[in-house]
């Protein structure tokens, strides 16, 4: 009932772990797939080694985090090594990429290829200049394509809602049209928080990326707008915590969803307990699996 086929891929439930929240080692991976109950899960963005930006990196807000950690992995080829490569078989797992230009970004998904069962593409972090790619329906349509050529496996191109909602369609279209196998959306909202006794952004970085409930309404919104327009699947993702909020997206027209900062709200078992949620639901319903969902919210405008 649960079951999906996601560009090929078969997962066991539509549920998937968001970049960045416990992708950053391969035990955490393994843990959120076997003990979570997670249908996949995504590793943090790897790419050219960096060490991210300085302390506060991550503040709690009402509703939800912002965060600007600043891309922070120990570089692609000792990520695959330490974290990957024992990692073998343990489930699909998804590599999130990011490269300052299409050429890296080429570069990185033929490196990683081998390792995992799909590639999310990365161009919409927005605190860091490499995120810019995917405000952009040009640049993001070089990485599409670069990155299309040098792998086989499917990729997914993941992004921002820090444009304009016609931008967004467009952007999402041009990764369609170089063959983006699916549209992650959404990456975090671009935003501030600052102290009030010291007078100043908290975060190191001023600017950094909200994730977590508050941003639920902006991502179905996109989404929504998306599945109007592509012919792709779209994977929704931003502020789930509850099986009502995985709903909700498939309404809005997403074959799977992803869950990040939600682990933060509930805890690793969150996967288990929206997927028993949905199976309620859709016997509730009398729907016989989860593409009874996708885009139903959509009927009651079309002509
Ligand atoms: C970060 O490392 O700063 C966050 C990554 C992202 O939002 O894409």
């Amino acid at each position: 009932m649960l079951e999906i086929d996601l560009c090929g891929i078969q997962l066991k439930n539509p549920t998937i772990l968001a970049s960045g929240v416990l992708g950053i080692s391969g035990s955490l991976l393994s843990r959120v797939l076997t003990e979570g109950g997670a249908g996949a899960v995504v590793t943090k963005s790897v790419g050219p080694v960096r060490t991210g930006f300085p302390n506060p990196t991550v503040v709690e807000v009402e509703a939800g985090f912002l965060n600007a950690m600043g891309l922070p992995n120990p570089g692609i080829e000792e990520f695959i090594k330490e974290d990957l490569i024992p990692l073998a078989n343990k489930g699909p797992i998804f590599a999130s990429i990011f490269g300052s230009d299409s050429e890296e970004f080429a570069r990185n998904a033929r490196l990683i290829e081998p390792h995992v069962q799909a590639i999310e593409l990365n161009v919409s972090c927005p605190h860091v200049q490499v995120g810019q790619i995917g405000q952009d329906a040009s640049l993001t349509k070089e990485v599409v394509s670069a990155v299309k050529k040098a792998v086989k496996i499917p990729i997914f191109c993941k992004l921002t809602p820090n444009v304009a909602p016609q931008d967004l369609i467009k952007i999402a279209r041009a990764a369609q049209d170089e063959g983006a196998d699916a549209i992650t959306a959404i990456n975090t909202v671009r935003a501030m928080a600052i102290d009030i006794n010291i007078e100043k952004p908290i975060l190191a970085n001023r600017h950094g990326g909200l994730s977590g409930p508050a941003i639920k309404p902006i991502a179905i919104r996109a989404v929504y707008d998306l599945a109007t327009s592509l012919d792709i699947p779209i994977i929704g993702v931003g502020g789930i915590t509850t099986w009502e909020d995985a709903v909700e997206f498939f309404l809005a027209g997403a074959s799977a969803i992803q869950i990040g900062t939600g682990i933060a709200w509930k805890e690793i078992t969150i996967f288990k307990s929206v997927c028993e949620g949905i199976k309620h639901h859709l016997k509730r319903k009398g729907y016989a699996n989860v593409s009874d969902l996708i885009k139903r919210a959509h009927r009651s405008i079309k002509k």
